[in-house]
């Protein structure tokens, strides 16, 4: 698992400074605020017209963000990630926040599945795949996790025309829609040398147009999207995808 290191240390480092999710958090109730949690919140009420007894898988949750969130709509939700350390702090938000999901660690790049759920989440999971196989991988799993009329959510970063505040960090190199990082030798990564620097590929930035070619040839379609633009850094494109006809 070539991702496993840097997420699984990020959560340690997290963990031992009780923090309780990727952005920092430090009460599980914040969490069921959070901006994904706002927009998915927002726009659900226009594809379901009701959530109880609705299913729902969140890929590479963390922490719980969005399937905790769900839960507490009424989705009965699953939530993967590879990440030992944060399926073990997503338990306990679940414990915090009394309700019932079932997290599991796994890389989701490889599940197979015949369950079939009404909503896939990916909260900022899709841009830290930065191999080509691993997304095909990731929309393959979606698509087979769909029902008929199933929706994708889809949370990733996409490429703005000044990203400098990001770039601006001499840890960080920008090649080809991929930002790469320095790291710790330790890491079992994918080395390369990019712009004289030894870096491993760390986030997948594409933009509107290389995204609807990806989903198209996943046999899905965006049915609605916004980019929400960042100050001097990646949009973020949140949207909603069925299965394509
Ligand atoms: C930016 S974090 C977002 C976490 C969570 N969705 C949230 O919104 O708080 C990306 C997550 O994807 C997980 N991840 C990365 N690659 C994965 C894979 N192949 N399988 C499962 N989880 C993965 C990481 O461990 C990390 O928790």
């Amino acid at each position: 698992m070539k991702y496993y290191d840097m997420h699984e240390d990020a959560y340690q480092q997290l963990k031992a400074k009780d923090k309780i999710s990727w952005d920092g958090q430090t009460d599980p109730k914040e969490l069921l605020n959070h901006e994904i949690n706002q927009a998915i919140g927002k726009k659900l009420p226009d594809f379901f017209q009701s959530f109880e007894g609705k299913s729902a898988v969140d890929l590479g949750t963390g922490t719980g963000t969005c399937a905790l969130s769900l839960a507490k709509l009424g989705f009965g939700v699953r939530g993967f990630d590879l990440s030992e350390t944060a399926i073990g702090l997503a338990r306990k938000n679940a414990k915090a926040l009394e309700v019932e999901v079932n997290f599991e660690v796994s890389d989701i790049t490889k599940i197979i599945t015949k369950d079939k759920v009404d909503l896939v989440v990916d909260s900022s999971l899709l841009h830290c795949l930065v191999h080509r196989e691993d997304r095909n991988n990731f929309f393959r799993v979606a698509h087979d996790l769909l029902k008929d009329e199933g929706l994708l959510f889809l949370h990733t970063m996409i490429e703005a025309s000044d990203m400098s505040e990001m770039l601006d960090r001499d840890y960080l190199v920008y090649e080809n829609h991929i930002l790469y990082s320095t790291g710790p030798d330790r890491w079992e990564m994918d080395w390369q040398e990019v712009q004289g620097k030894r870096v491993f590929p760390h986030r997948w930035i594409t933009t509107v147009d290389l995204l609807t070619e990806e989903v198209r040839r996943a046999g899905l379609k965006i049915v609605d999207f916004k980019v929400e633009p960042q100050e001097r850094s990646t949009g973020i494109f949140c949207g909603w995808l069925k299965k394509a006809s």
